[in-house]
């Protein structure tokens, strides 16, 4: 008999989808670069239908045609030589398929280079983390389409299940499925951000205990508020630390790593004129954390405002975070879902931004309760060109602009940074403003550089002799 599927690369994630597509009655082929990674899932797993492979020319004879392999190796180099060794093996119709955090890019380059030997290829975006990738991650497909249809029935039986519809819908041709997932990635930073900004200003300005906070988050986690996100925020603030008794949390040093995804998705933003302002702020809070033995230095250093610990009533404030995290999250999105359409056009993709909403409500780590308002609006309205301006959102931040504006003010007399909270704050009052002062920088180009400008009143591009 032989194998509905391969996988190759054997890591966490890649043993958790091949068990997953094995728990759904997929006759699973497993292959690793090295022996052990192998032997490990197969001895864990007796009695499954994962079958190990220990040549690549075996593992690739064992699948029934045309061959559908799925690729769990890190992304960069990797990925091309695990390509490299399997292609004297495959033929014309096969379908190879990675399920990595790969650079879009990287993806149109590998999926073209295939097409010219009749090999398709899919750049398949993951989100879920290992759980998610064994009970059932959000899955975004890009490719072409036929060749999708190949896979389709494999990704939908293995992708989370919301309301009996499946999070795995094809997001468009060639790298749009890791497109899709290296902005998803961007949101991530910036909804982590928030909940940390959110947490430092109840903590810090509210002078809540940990404990205080995760019953805050879980109060919130069951309202319009619910997300993945905040709910292991709340299970990470309740988890003490072994050694010390303290909350972990309290003893985890604040220097954040990233592994480059949210730094893609701004790159790809500020190349193409996208203003991912919420996301790009997370990413450089990262930076800022790393450099943790200068901010130690400079605290001593440097002053902050004069004014003491003003006392604030705790409800009301409550409140106040409340509604200022709801519309820092919602700003940070509409940039993300601009990022998604923008770049549609760009490359005529065609992304469904009203799926893409709905394969975000499960197994993915950005899974919100307010993703299916997005995805009602987009249904309605599916060129849209800015949520905040959705009748919902609108109506959500006229009121919840109280307490954005309340917490920033609060932070820049206190002196205490809430990048993600502010940046949201001066996107949506930038985003607002029909008249702002970009003629002025325009006259300043025209003056020393004769870069022209238009007028309000007459058709043309002019230039003004300054001096
Ligand atoms: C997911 C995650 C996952 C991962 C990334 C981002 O959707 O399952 O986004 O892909 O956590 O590696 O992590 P960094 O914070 O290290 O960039």
């Amino acid at each position: 008999m032989f194998n509905t599927i391969g996988v190759i690369g054997l890591g966490v994630m890649g043993s958790n989808i091949a068990l997953n597509m094995a728990g759904k009655g997929e006759q699973v082929a497993v292959y690793n670069y090295t022996r052990d990674l192998t032997d490990n899932l197969v001895n864990k797993n007796e009695g499954q239908s994962i079958h190990p492979y220990y040549e690549i020319q075996d593992f690739v004879y064992s699948l029934e045609t045309p061959r559908k392999i799925f690729l769990m190796v890190t992304a960069g180099k990797p990925v091309d030589s695990v390509i490299d060794t399997l292609l004297p093996f495959l033929e014309a119709g096969d379908v190879i398929m990675d399920g990595g955090n790969s650079h879009y890019k990287d993806t149109e380059r590998r999926y073209d280079e295939l097409k010219s030997k009749g090999i398709g290829y899919l750049g398949i975006g993951i989100s879920g983390g290992e759980v998610g990738a064994l009970k059932g991650p959000s899955i975004m497909p890009g490719g072409d389409k036929d060749v999708y249809e190949k896979a389709s029935p494999i990704l939908t039986k293995i992708a989370a299940q919301v309301d009996g519809d499946p999070c795995c819908v094809y997001m468009g041709p060639k790298g749009s499925g890791h497109f899709v997932k290296m902005v998803h990635n961007g949101i991530e930073y910036a909804d982590m951000q928030l909940i940390a900004e959110t947490y430092t200003f109840l903590r810090k300005k509210l002078c809540l205990s940990v404990n205080e906070i995760a019953d805050i988050f879980e109060i919130w986690n069951q309202g319009e508020l619910k997300s993945y996100l905040l709910q292991i925020t709340a299970e990470i603030l309740r988890k003490k630390d072994e050694i010390t008794g303290l909350p972990l949390v309290d003893v985890i040093l604040d220097k954040t790593g990233q592994k480059g995804t949210g730094k893609w998705t701004s790159i790809q933003a500020i190349d193409h004129g996208i203003p991912a302002s919420i996301i790009t702020e997370s990413l450089f809070a990262r930076y800022i954390s790393s450099l943790k033995e200068e901010r130690v230095y400079a605290e001593n250093i440097l002053t902050g405002p004069e004014i003491g610990q003003r006392s604030l009533d705790k409800d009301l404030w409550i409140e106040y975070i409340r509604q200022a995290f709801y519309m820092g999250k919602i700003c940070a999105y509409t940039q993300g879902f601009i990022q998604y359409k923008m770049t549609s056009e760009l490359y005529g993709w065609e992304l469904p931004l009203k799926d893409i909403a709905l394969i975000f409500r499960g197994g993915c780590i950005i899974r919100a309760e307010f993703l299916n308002v997005i995805s009602e609006t987009y249904q309605e309205q599916p060129n849209l060109a800015n949520l905040l301006i959705a009748p919902y959102f609108a109506e959500k931040v006229k009121e919840y602009q109280t307490g954005l504006r309340k917490v920033v003010c609060e932070g820049i007399n206190s002196g205490t940074s809430f990048p993600c909270l502010s940046a949201s704050l001066t996107y949506y009052d930038s985003y607002r403003t029909g008249i702002s002062n970009a003629n002025l920088l325009q006259a300043q180009r025209d003056y020393f550089g004769a870069h022209t400008y238009e007028r309000n009143d007459l058709a043309g591009f002019f230039h003004t002799n300054w001096q």
